[in-house]
């Protein structure tokens, strides 16, 4: 009788958490009935999640940052065999973020260092100090995507190409709009795939940025879904796994590096040359100078006689 009680029990707690769970962020913790989800931010701080949703990336953010400092493993167990990701992701920092889960226009990264982002949390105008002023959040209205596939056996089926990707996006990320996806063009020769997803200019939803990190963390690192299956959208028969993602930000307002379009290389060629230049007039001025004076004490030696 105990043991039939014990069992009932058993199987009943199984039942509850296998059902409290959350979808869309493999580290979250979640208990109780009605079930709740949430995830260690900051120092330690719980932020409270809605699993039905792609998680804001800010959260996300903050929550790789909260385990990076606690040491522990932004990876899942049995990673890829080659996986450099993380160490390559060098944008990272810890965002401050609002309750709903949109970034501050503002960034610090707990220093005094500070810059502007867009809605992506991505930096759009120069670093500068504590004082510095960012009017508002500016909307990542577009993303490019750049998505390198392996090798496959057969040809890829370019005309089912965008449904297939719209599809499978779809199905992924939480029904991500299908709409949004825009155009996308294929070159077969360099296995590259480039997405354009928008929504329209004065939208003030991020569901398209969220997508894309969900997107990058899916094939540079490992899926940020509770499900690890790795993305592989089916065209026309034919499974694309992706070795390489690379993502472009379009803002609704430019932004503001200064000499953003002058490579390194560029400023250094220029540094040179003004140099040059003004050493150049040194030398001149100097060399007048000199003659001035000597031509100077010549005189007065005329006089002296
Ligand atoms: C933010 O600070 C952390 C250390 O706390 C550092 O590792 C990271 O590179 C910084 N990120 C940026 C973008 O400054």
């Amino acid at each position: 009788m105990k043991i039939w009680i014990a069992l009932i029990v058993a199987s009943l707690a199984v039942g509850a958490y296998a059902q409290c769970s959350c979808e869309t962020m493999k580290w979250a913790t979640c208990d109780g009935s009605p079930c709740t989800c949430h995830l260690m931010t900051g120092n330690g701080t719980k932020q409270v999640l809605d699993c039905t949703k792609l998680i804001p990336k800010c959260f996300l953010m903050q929550a790789e940052m909260y385990r990076a400092r606690k040491g522990l493993s932004t990876r899942g167990i049995g990673g890829k065999p080659d996986e450099t990701a993380f160490v390559d992701n060098d944008g990272i920092y810890d965002p401050d973020c609002e309750n709903d889960g949109t970034f501050k226009a503002k960034q610090c990264n707990n220093t005094d260092t500070c810059w502007c982002v867009n809605s992506a949390g991505v930096r759009r105008t120069d670093k500068g100090d504590k004082d510095l002023k960012c009017e508002e959040l500016v909307m990542t209205y577009w993303v490019r995507l750049e998505l390198k596939h392996k090798p496959t056996s057969g040809n890829v089926d370019v005309a089912n190409l965008k449904s297939a990707v719209a599809d499978a996006m779809h199905k992924r990320y939480m029904n991500f709009n299908k709409d949004m996806v825009e155009e996308v063009a294929y070159d077969p020769e360099a296995r590259l795939m480039v997405v354009d997803v928008k929504q329209p200019r004065g939208m003030r939803k991020s569901e398209l940025t969220h997508m894309a990190y969900y997107m990058e963390k899916d094939i540079k690192a490992l899926p940020l879904l509770r499900s690890q299956d790795p993305f592989t959208p089916t065209v026309g028969g034919q499974k694309l796994e992706f070795e390489n993602i690379l993502v472009y930000y379009v803002d609704e307002k430019a932004p503001t590096f200064t000499m953003k379009n002058l490579s390194g290389g560029i400023i250094a060629v220029i540094v040179v040359v003004v140099l040059a230049v003004v050493a150049g007039l040194l030398v001149l001025v100097f060399a007048k100078k000199r003659q001035g004076k000597y031509n100077k004490a010549q005189q007065r030696e005329l006089d002296n006689m």
